[in-house]
């Protein structure tokens, strides 16, 4: 069946365990899968910049013994002139068997995969989601602490517009024993969809803190983010908090001698260089496992699409969502700025919420 990866919640945790499984396997056994995807052509679709996501998937590929087509720079398509997401990955699916996106519009892989008929993974929407990541985290997290549950991380920086952070809270809450404490200034708090959805999640306990050094004991693994300049559409308010969070050896003398440190890079000034070759610095690792990782993903959606039919007519959606005549109100929303379905669900808060973006609905839609 035609499966897309647009949230880290569209795999269940069984599917998620069987990629990072399938990710340890092709580890230990590369030269099996070298040939895995012979034929096939993945499009690499990036509107915004990448070096790690874009590369890594286009190394997944190649590894497979596939063939990687795209555009690095939306400047460089049709794009520039005008063409919309949905026209663009009608044409792609001529062309390739599977599409990778990063957009700088949230939601913008959700209306891809409505259209596309091929297989769509999300490589980050705005400062929404990234699910590919998390797979990368969650590998990584395996390989370095050896579970997934009864962990206390640290989430740092950038907690608002961090796509990363907010997928793989997404993930991991769904296991046993979750502690996550939230390091962030008042300005770079978790949006409120992400703080509502932890407090309706009954066997998660987080909390909110203001430094690293008083939580620095306790955790299990700290998740290092860059305050991404990008985001911001007031300068004056990132130079207030550029600075906020500096990891550096100092600080690391009162963290266990088994912490994990993460970050999804590109790192700015987050991280000292010190810490690079500390043992626990696992920042390279994670970059290197998500090579693998995307090598599982693209074979195990393929392996579910084959046998995939065109779609008749479009747009399809993957869930049943409600269709409303609400707008979604937030400027970074692919629904603000293209012609697609207005989709609304509501959470298992109860609370409505705009399909792309997650963005709380302007008023309920019954
Ligand atoms: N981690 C990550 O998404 O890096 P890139 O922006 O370089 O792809």
């Amino acid at each position: 069946m035609l499966r897309h990866l647009i949230d880290p919640t569209d795999l269940t945790v069984e599917e998620t365990e069987a990629i990072v499984a399938l990710a340890e396997r092709i580890i230990a056994h590369r030269e099996q899968y070298r040939e895995a995807c012979k034929g096939r052509k993945l499009a690499t679709l990036f509107y915004e910049p990448s070096t790690r996501t874009r590369l890594s998937f286009t190394s997944a590929m190649l590894e497979l013994g596939g063939q990687v087509i795209g555009f690095s720079d939306a400047a460089s398509s049709s794009v520039s002139k005008g063409e919309t997401v949905a026209d663009t990955v009608r044409v792609i699916r001529c062309f390739a068997d599977i599409i990778a996106m990063r957009h700088f519009k949230e939601g913008a892989p959700l209306v891809a995969s409505q259209y596309a008929g091929i297989p769509v993974i999300n490589a980050g929407d705005g400062s929404h989601a990234h699910p590919t990541q998390t797979l990368t985290d969650l590998l990584t997290v395996k390989r370095e602490k050896g579970r997934f549950d009864h962990l206390t991380i640290g989430f740092c920086g950038d907690l608002k517009f961090g796509r990363t952070v907010h997928s793989l809270i997404k993930a991991l809450s769904r296991y046993a024993g979750i502690r996550v404490i939230l390091i962030s200034p008042e300005e770079l708090r978790l949006p409120d969809y992400m703080l509502q959805e932890m407090q309706a999640n009954s066997q998660l306990t987080f909390r909110e803190v203001r430094t690293m050094e008083e939580v620095m004991p306790e955790l299990d693994i700290l998740y290092m983010t860059r305050v991404q300049k990008e985001r911001f559409l007031d300068e004056e308010e990132f130079d207030r908090v550029k600075n906020s969070f500096v990891l550096d050896a100092a600080k690391l003398t009162r963290a266990k001698p088994d912490m994990v440190i993460l970050h999804p890079l590109p790192r700015v000034n987050e991280i000292a260089r010190e810490v690079d070759n500390d043992p626990r610095a696992a920042y390279f690792r994670q970059v290197e496992n998500g090579k693998f990782v995307r090598m599982a993903l693209i074979l195990t959606l393929l392996e579910w699409a084959d046998g995939n039919r065109p779609f008749d007519r479009t747009p399809v959606f993957n869930e049943p969502y409600l269709v409303n005549e609400l707008k979604c109100a937030n400027r970074r929303c692919i629904a603000a700025t293209e012609d697609v379905d207005q989709l609304f669900r509501r959470g298992e808060d109860g609370i409505c919420r705009c399909a792309y973006c997650e963005t709380k609905a302007p008023s309920d839609c019954r």
